[in-house]
C-alpha cells in the first residue's frame, strides 16, 4: 500500500526522500507530498495530485526545499478520493504535529468524533488526518512528550499503520510506529534514513535495522532508538540485506516488468541452489535453512496452503504437486476467506503461507489465524526480515530479490522452486519418494533456469502476436490440472496490467456457463503441458474455435498436433510435468507485459493496483 520515507542527517532531506518514494512508488501512486524542516523553523509541505513526478517538478526534484530532516509519503488511497488535499503529509492545525501513515484507522470516525467534541476541525476525508490529531491531542494534554503521545494513540487506534511523524518541539527527530504495517530503519555515517520498504534506502546502508509490531522509534542524525508500547527502550540487532542496490533499478529495460521477467534464470538457479547442494557428485536436497526437519515433516497429515492473488495461484499448482507426490491431502485458500472461515485444522496439519513481500495483512492473519489454533507454520517469503518471514514457525526464503514491479514474475517463479522442493522433501520423508527418484527429480530441476532462458529468448515472436490483441474485449485461458493453475496466473498477468477482461477456465467446465461469451475473434489460449491430458483440452479447444475463438497452444515440444487445432502455437522445452508451470507461465507473463506495452499503458504501476497490500 502507500509508501513512506524518512531521513535525518547531514544533507539536503528532500531529495533523498524523492529518491526514496521513487523507489516505493509500486506501493501507491495516486498523491504523494513531503514535508521538511530546517532547524527551528516549521515545517514546509509540498504535496501533488499524480505521480511523483509531479512532486519532483513542484520542488525542483527536491532542490526547493531546504533542510534536512523531513518525512515523504506516496499514496494508494483507501478513506477519501486522490487529491491534493487528502495526500500526505497531515498535519495539527498549529503545524505542532506532521505525519505520514500507511494503512487503516479502522475506529477513525468515533476517533473524529471525540476531537471533534474537543474542538479540532477536519480538513480531508483522511483516518490519517485523525491520527495525526489524535497524536497531537495525546500530546498537549499530557504534556509527557512525542514517544508517550503516539503510545497513547497507537493503545486507542485500531487497524493496521506505518506512522512516521515530527513535532513542531523537536526540530531534530523523526518518530515512528507500526502495527502490521511494515517499516525499516537504517543508520550510516551520521545520517538515519527510514522507509517501508527495503529498496528505498537500499542505496545507502544494507545494514537495516526492523521496528517490531506495536514498537516506537525515535529518529535523529546518524541515531535511532527503539521504544515498546510502555515506553520502555528495546534493544536490536541490525541485519544484513543481500539485495544489490542495482537489483532496484531498471539497468536499461524499459520497465521493472520485463527486467524482472528477464531475471528469472537467475534468481530461479539461486533459489535452487540455495536448497540443491552437490555432496561427493551426488545431488542432495537440504532444508536445513528452513528449520524444519525430515523428523516435522515425517507428522504432517494434512497441509493447508493460503495466500493471495499470484503466491495464491503457486498455492494451486502447489496442491496438484504435493497431493501426486505424497498422496497427503492439500487444501488451497484465499487468505482473505481463510481467516474468517473456521477452517478445520489440527496440530499435524501444516499450514503453508506463500507471500513475496511477507506482508499482505490476509496473509498475515492467516499466519497468526493458524498459529493461534496450534498449527505449525511455513512462510514461504521473498523479503527478509517481513512479518511472515518474522512470525512463521519454518522459513523458505525465496532469492528473487527486490521486485519492484506490481505484477510479479520472478517471485512467482521462485516460489514454484520452493513448492517443488518442500514437495520432493515431503515425499521423501513420507516414504512416497525413492533416492532415485529424488535424485531424478533434483536433476531435472537444476535443468529449469536454463530452459526459462530458452524461452525468454523467443520474445521477440510472442511480442509481435500480443500486438495484434491489444484491442481484444475479452480472453480465456483453459487448461487442465497443472495446466488450470497456469491459466490462473496467465489470466491474472494479463488483466492486471493491460485491463483486459480476461478469465481462466478449467478446460471442461467452459461449457457450463462461459462458453456463451465467445465470440467471432475471442482469443482462447490454451495450456497443454499434461501428457494425459492433452486430447481433453484439445477437445474443448475445438469446441471454442467452432464458436469462433482464435486459438493460442501452449505445449510442450512433441506435441506438434496441437498445429491442427490452433492458429498460434507457443513450445515449451520438455521437462517433468510438474515442474511444466515454471516454464509455461513464462510466454504468458510476456503476453501479458507486450498486450499493455502495445495499449502504451503503465506497465509498472497498473490502474488502482498497489503491490504491497497491507490492508484488508
Ligand atoms: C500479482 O501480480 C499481484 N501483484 C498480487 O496478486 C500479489 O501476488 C498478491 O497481492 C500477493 O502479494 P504477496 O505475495 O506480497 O503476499
Amino acid at each position: 500500500m502507500c509508501g513512506i520515507v524518512g531521513y535525518i542527517g547531514k544533507s539536503q532531506a528532500a531529495p533523498i526522500l524523492l529518491d526514496g518514494l521513487s523507489k516505493l512508488e509500486y506501493r501507491g501512486y495516486d498523491s504523494a507530498g513531503i514535508a521538511v524542516r530546517n532547524g527551528e523553523e516549521e515545517p514546509v509541505v509540498v504535496k501533488a495530485k499524480g505521480r511523483l513526478k509531479i512532486l519532483s517538478e513542484k520542488t525542483n526534484e527536491g532542490n526547493a526545499v531546504l533542510g534536512s530532516c523531513g518525512i515523504g509519503h506516496t499514496r494508494w488511497a483507501t478513506h477519501g478520493e486522490p487529491s491534493e488535499n487528502n495526500a500526505h503529509p497531515h498535519c495539527s492545525d498549529d503545524m505542532n504535529v506532521v505525519g505520514v501513515h500507511n494503512g487503516i484507522i479502522e475506529n477513525y470516525q468515533e476517533l473524529k468524533d471525540k476531537l471533534i467534541r474537543h474542538g479540532y476541525t477536519f480538513y480531508s476525508q483522511t483516518d490519517t488526518e485523525v491520527a495525526i490529531k489524535l497524536i497531537d491531542y495525546y500530546y498537549k494534554k499530557y504534556q509527557v512528550g512525542p514517544i508517550d503521545a503516539i503510545a497513547k494513540t497507537m493503545v486507542r487506534v485500531r487497524g493496521s499503520y506505518a506512522l512516521a511523524v515530527m513535532f513542531k518541539d523537536y526540530p531534530g527527530e523523526i518518530y515512528a510506529a507500526r502495527k502490521d504495517s511494515p517499516m525499516v530503519i537504517g543508520v550510516a555515517d551520521g545520517n538515519t534514513y527510514m522507509g517501508s520498504d527495503v529498496p528505498a534506502i537500499l542505496k545507502y546502508t544494507k545494514d537495516i535495522y526492523y521496528i517490531g509490531n506495536l514498537e516506537m522509534a525515535r529518529l535523529s542524525a546518524g541515531e535511532v532508538t527503539f521504544f515498546n508500547l510502555d515506553g520502555d527502550e528495546v534493544q536490536k540487532e541490525v541485519t544484513e540485506i543481500k539485495w544489490d542496490a542495482d537489483a532496484a533499478e531498471k539497468g536499461g529495460f524499459e520497465h521493472f516488468m520485463i527486467k524482472e521477467i528477464h531475471e528469472q534464470p537467475k534468481v530461479v538457479k539461486d533459489t535452487i541452489n540455495s536448497v540443491v547442494k552437490e555432496n561427493d557428485g551426488k545431488l542432495e536436497l537440504d532444508l536445513s535453512a528452513t528449520g524444519i526437519t525430515e523428523e516435522d515433516l515425517s507428522e504432517v497429515e494434512n497441509i493447508v496452503i493460503t495466500a493471495c492473488g499470484s503466491a495464491y495461484h503457486v498455492g494451486v499448482v502447489a496442491q496438484y504437486v504435493i497431493e501426486d507426490w505424497t498422496r497427503i491431502p492439500v487444501r488451497v485458500e484465499v487468505a482473505s476467506e481463510f481467516r474468517y472461515r473456521k477452517p478445520i485444522l489440527s496440530e499435524k496439519t501444516l499450514v503453508v503461507i506463500i507471500s513475496q513481500s511477507g506482508e499482505t495483512a490476509d496473509s498475515l492473519a492467516a499466519l497468526r489465524e493458524a498459529k493461534a489454533r496450534g498449527c505449525k507454520t511455513l512462510g514461504i517469503v521473498n523479503v527478509v526480515g517481513s512479518s511472515i518471514a518474522r512470525e512463521a514457525d519454518y522459513v523458505f526464503q525465496t532469492l528473487a530479490g527486490p521486485e519492484i514491479a506490481v505484477a510479479t514474475t520472478k517471485a512467482y517463479s521462485t516460489q514454484l522452486i520452493a513448492i517443488y522442493a518442500f514437495a520432493i522433501a515431503l515425499g521423501k520423508a513420507k516414504g512416497m519418494l525413492d533416492e532415485e527418484k529424488v535424485k531424478e527429480l533434483l536433476t531435472e530441476m537444476r535443468t529449469l533456469p536454463d530452459k526459462i532462458s530458452k524461452l525468454i529468448d523467443e520474445k521477440d515472436r510472442i511480442q509481435w502476436f500480443s500486438s495484434k490483441f491489444s484491442n481484444a474485449k475479452d480472453v480465456f485461458y483453459i487448461g487442465r490440472g497443472i495446466d488450470y493453475a497456469i491459466c490462473l496466473e496467465g489470466s491474472l498477468k494479463l488483466k492486471e496490467v493491460s485491463y483486459i477482461h480476461s478469465e481462466a477456465y478449467a478446460a471442461g467446465e467452459l461449457k457450463h456457463g462461459t462458453i456463451s461469451l465467445i465470440e467471432d475473434g475471442t482469443l482462447v489460449v490454451g495450456v497443454l503441458t499434461q501428457s494425459a491430458l492433452f486430447e481433453k483440452t484439445i477437445s474443448n479447444m475445438v469446441e471454442v474455435k467452432s464458436r469462433g475463438a482464435y486459438l493460442c497452444g501452449v505445449t510442450s515440444y512433441g506435441n506438434y498436433s496441437i498445429e491442427d487445432t490452433a492458429d498460434f502455437t507457443i513450445f515449451i522445452p520438455k521437462t517433468d510435468e510438474h515442474f511444466a508451470t515454471s516454464l509455461a507461465v513464462i510466454p504468458l507473463q510476456l503476453i501479458g507485459y507486450y498486450i499493455s506495452v502495445s495499449k502504451g499503458l503503465d506497465v509498472d504501476k497498473p490502474r488502482n493496483l498497489a503491490k504491497s497490500v497491507t490492508v484488508e
